[in-house]
């Protein structure tokens, strides 16, 4: 028998960036008690890396905004995979969600006339984010964070979920570690919600830190439910590049939000040069009229830097590849130029972009203010997850309920910046809110002791096995290896070939970590909790490779060489990740939920 520790809740969030902390908030609200686990300190969480504001049609700072508009956009960008009622309920309740937070003590940006003041972002129509200069995420971290701990709210930090605990019918529990002490914790409870993140550290550059494992997405397929649209993985165009140590560290859409323009090694604004048919309209074909818009000129339309995302970043990639990058391999963002255009530019640059100043000069001695910076894609975000019910959140295994980016649905092929804030403050109410309901009307259950000791013992098999044994395997060299494969094979652009080659050696790499072996004492071991991690991201490393070579088109956020328009046919589907009983991960294919009329006429009018 390995000793654990119990504990029961009725809701159990884990994960404690904006999503779980609003779910926790939620389900406290409607009285259940609470525990939150956090993989980390309290706090340090991937929502802050959305700096640049979050996106709602608060109609501030242009009067033509609205929940429609937010909707159509959100859509566009999504090129149509997206879970319609999702993009309608966040559209809708995005501005109260806001408004709430302002209320918790949120000090935004404000207007001339005193209002939250908003700016551009690609793929929005009108200046739609909310923002506190370029530290939105973090600033509703500390709302949420400090309202939450008002709340009554248990809080395990530096703890980590590895099972779930199912009886056959639904989700009883959760089997935890604490990383600090290296011993077990066991959650009974009646509903779980997942609020995770993402998956960025399958990758060599991305933005996002040590804990982004994809826990959540590798949590509930073993458990049963469904993936959705894993093939969909956001580079955000705009990392520092420069220098090694620093590389895929953000660089906010808010600096081209601002004015920013990106050039390659000959000096041209590149994104002049493509502009896809669907935002043609919408688009300045000239540098004045893009500058205009970005100074709130109405009736000009916006520069091509602020195109969506995928495109931004598959437009840098032809620019380095075809041999017009900047010295280090990305190219030049220049928002220093704005001094030819305002007076005072070098204090406007450091009050709407402080961190952005700071980060430039501390790591890479660049004055944003006087030189451009060097910029790449960065492994950001995923659209794809855990396949929820839009309204409740709840996911195929009932009581288990997931919601921000670890959840699917709402961001189809491709998300709009801004658009992660919105949705892990509405979807994290909802999830909360549901998930008390489920507890209200469902009694806790038994755990298995076999299942709990069955997964003590899987989590302790790295100690059994000598370092020095022939064979063995170091965890840190597995994930770095796949990390590399992954970029490389799985990156912006793909082709048939090389996602076989990976789904082939994402299957080499579970051989060793099969023979993985760690030393030392369970205490703040880092080879044992990479060892751990290593199932997680191998998982859906296998679901997004798996998806990628289903998916034979190009559309939003997955470009196949081999592939390169779309399938109107594929445009109506999902790729759906189970695990069948065999234990195997199995691919299939599912119609995306029907556009009803009154949503549809919406899109049309927009188009
Ligand atoms: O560029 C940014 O500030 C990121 C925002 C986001 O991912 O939503």
């Amino acid at each position: 028998m390995i000793e654990h520790e119990p504990i029961q809740y009725d809701v159990l969030v884990i994960g404690a960036g904006g999503a779980g902390l609003r779910a926790a908030i939620e389900a406290r609200a409607m009285g259940a008690s609470v525990g939150l686990v956090c993989k980390s300190l309290l706090g340090k969480a991937h929502t802050v890396m959305a700096e640049g504001g979050v996106a709602a049609a608060l109609s501030n700072v242009d009067d033509r905004d609205n929940w429609e508009v937010h909707f159509a956009d959100t859509m566009r960008g999504g090129q149509y995979l997206n879970n319609c009622r999702m993009a309608e309920l966040h559209a809708k309740e995005a501005p109260a969600r806001v408004r709430e937070l302002e209320a918790w003590g949120a000090v935004f940006d404000r207007s001339p006339d005193g209002r939250i003041l908003q700016r551009n972002f690609g793929g929005h129509a009108y200046p739609r984010l909310a923002h506190v200069g370029d530290r939105t995420g973090l600033e509703m971290i500390r709302t949420l964070q400090d309202y939450a701990v008002h709340q009554e709210i248990d809080v395990h930090m530096e703890c980590a979920v590895i099972e779930l605990l199912t009886d056959g019918e639904r989700v009883v529990g959760a089997f935890a570690f604490d990383r600090d002490r290296g011993t077990f914790k066991v959650f009974r409870t009646k509903a779980v919600v997942l609020a995770t993140g993402g998956i960025g550290k399958a990758y060599r550059i991305t933005s996002n830190s040590w804990e982004y494992t994809g826990d959540g997405h590798a949590l509930a397929y073993r458990a049963g439910a469904a993936l959705i649209d894993m093939e969909f993985v956001q580079f955000h165009p705009t990392g520092m590049v420069w220098p090694p140590s620093v590389a895929g560290i953000l660089v906010t859409e808010g600096v081209r939000g601002e004015g920013g323009v990106l050039r390659n090694s000959l000096g041209e604004r590149f994104m002049f040069s493509d502009i896809p048919p669907a935002y043609r309209n919408q688009t300045a074909d000239n540098e004045e009229e893009g500058w205009r818009y970005t100074q709130g000129d109405k009736d000009a339309r916006r520069p091509p830097e602020l195109l969506t995302r995928d495109h931004v970043a598959r437009c840098i990639v032809r620019e380095v590849k075809e041999g017009r990058g900047s010295p280090h391999g990305g190219v030049f963002l220049d928002i220093a130029w704005i001094k030819e255009r305002l007076p005072n530019a070098a204090e406007h640059i450091k009050r709407k972009l402080p961190s952005m100043y700071h980060q430039f000069k501390e790591l890479a001695d660049i004055d944003i203010t006087e030189e451009p910076m060097e910029v790449g894609p960065t492994t950001h975000y995923v659209m794809g997850g855990v396949r929820v019910e839009a309204d409740s959140q709840m996911t195929d295994v009932p009581g288990l309920f997931a919601a921000g980016e670890c959840a699917a649905g709402l961001h189809g092929a491709n998300r709009l910046g801004g658009n992660s804030l919105s949705d892990l403050l509405v979807f994290g109410k909802r999830a909360g809110e549901y998930a008390a309901r489920f507890a209200q009307e469902n009694s806790a259950r038994e755990i298995s002791r076999d299942h709990t000791a069955r997964v003590a013992r899987t989590a302790l098999e790295p100690f059994d096995r000598s370092v020095d044994t022939d064979g063995a395997e170091n965890p840190f060299e597995i994930q770095q290896d796949l990390q590399k494969m992954m970029q490389d094979q799985v990156g912006i652009v793909r082709n048939e070939h090389d996602i076989q080659a990976a789904v082939e050696g994402i299957g080499r790499l579970r051989e060793r970590a099969e023979r993985v072996a760690v030393s030392g004492n369970r205490e703040y071991n880092p080879g044992w909790h990479t060892a751990l991690d290593l199932q997680n991201l191998l998982a859906y490393s296998e679901a997004i490779a798996r998806s990628a070579l289903a998916r034979k088109e190009s559309r939003g956020a997955h470009t196949r060489l081999d592939y390169p328009d779309k399938d109107e046919k594929l445009g109506k589907l999902s790729v759906v990740i189970r695990k069948n009983s065999d234990g195997d991960l199995e691919v299939s294919w599912e119609p995306i939920p029907d556009i009803p009329e009154g949503l549809q006429r919406i899109i049309d009018a927009r188009k």
